[in-house]
């Protein structure tokens, strides 16, 4: 694989596990870019890395960085892309890609115009072990699902727990992990249910802090998320068959996967990762970018669409609107 020059776009929580597990793979990073150059240098110290810039602007005029991945608010992640995309660099964009529809829509119709890869940074998706439930479910080994459920819930103190509620940040937990329960269920079952509804309860500044939603799809199966910021929910998805259950705890970043039978037998397949989980997306973006293929065929633009039309779809039926949209 070429060996590619990454910028990263903010010096905070996730960004950091990416320097941390680009580190463990051998991969340098070439540059970090935060909004004062007090943090970058000392994001740089920490993480032995070349180039630190005291802002994203300075950071894309750089002609040696070839692919950016952008760690900011999600409602920042438009004009980031946009910022890289017109300086011809490639992107690799937290989730959620950013806070509505049309904005991906654009973000991706530019990446096209330019000849540039335009990925969401959707881990999960590439964990190897995903590709085994997507085996035994198209084995049937419970029989005919009937029922999904996929919960996650933290709790998040401190001036990040007040960042991820914020209204002005796109904040809430539907936009922050909703990609983990309602993206993991349509991941298995597919992006397009005949019915989607869900019901919420929103926190003091009047965002979502707890959600049920239930997707229908068209061959009777029902998919359950609960989403939650504020309740702490263990990480497990369970889906129920006529024959028995498959439980996938930490179905975020899984390394388990149960098929327990209604007879009581049980099959357990184990997956350790060999980083930490990040270290499979990182590498098929920088394969999709070596390839010169310009999206990913395992997250594809169109799945991250749909994900945003779910969004947008529950954020209208709960007349949730960030500020900067009324
Ligand atoms: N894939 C995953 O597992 C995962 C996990 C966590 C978060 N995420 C996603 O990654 C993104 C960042 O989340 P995070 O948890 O890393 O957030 P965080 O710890 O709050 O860091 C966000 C960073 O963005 C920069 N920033 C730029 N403008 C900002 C503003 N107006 N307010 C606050 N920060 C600003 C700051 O870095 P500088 O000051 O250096 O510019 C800040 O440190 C979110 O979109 C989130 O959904 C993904």
């Amino acid at each position: 694989m070429k060996n590619l020059n990454w910028g990263i776009f903010s010096t905070g929580a996730i960004a950091k596990n990416f320097a941390k597990t680009a580190d463990a793979m051998g991969i340098s990073i070439y540059g970090i870019a935060s909004r004062t150059l007090q943090s970058a240098n000392a994001f740089a110290a920490q993480f032995n890395i070349a180039h630190a810039y005291g802002s994203y602007e300075e950071m894309v005029q750089d002609p040696a960085i070839d692919v950016i991945y952008i760690a900011t608010p999600h409602n920042l992640h438009y004009e980031n892309m946009v910022l890289c995309l017109t300086h011809g660099k490639h992107v690799f964009c937290e989730k959620p890609i950013t806070v509505t529809r049309a904005e991906a829509e654009k973000a991706y119709a530019l990446a096209a115009e330019k000849g540039l890869f335009l990925m969401e940074a959707y881990w999960t998706r590439l964990i190897p072990l995903n590709e085994k439930l997507l085996q035994l479910l198209s084995q049937n080994v419970i029989g005919t699902v009937q029922l999904a459920q996929a919960n996650y819930g933290y709790i998040s103190q401190g001036p990040r727990g007040v960042r991820k509620m914020d209204p002005a940040l796109a904040g809430g937990a539907l936009l922050d992990i909703g990609i983990y329960t309602i993206g993991y269920l349509a991941m298995l079952f597919g992006y397009a249910p005949k019915q989607i509804t869900g019901s919420v309860t929103r926190c003091n500044v009047g965002t979502d802090a707890l959600s049920t939603v239930v997707m229908e799809y068209e061959n009777g199966i029902k998919a359950v998320a609960l989403t939650a910021i504020g309740t702490h929910i263990p990480v497990e998805a369970v889906i129920y068959g006529s024959e028995g259950r498959i439980v996938i705890p930490n179905h975020k970043n899984p390394t388990r996967i149960e098929v327990i039978l209604n007879d009581g037998t049980t099959t357990v397949y184990e997956d350790e990762f060999a980083v930490n989980g990040y270290e499979y997306e990182i590498e098929h973006a920088a394969q999709c970018i070596t390839d010169g293929k310009l999206t990913s065929d395992k997250y594809t633009p169109a799945m991250s669409l749909s994900m945003m039309d779910i969004f947008d779809k529950l954020r209208a039926d709960w007349e949730m609107r960030f500020p900067f949209e009324q």
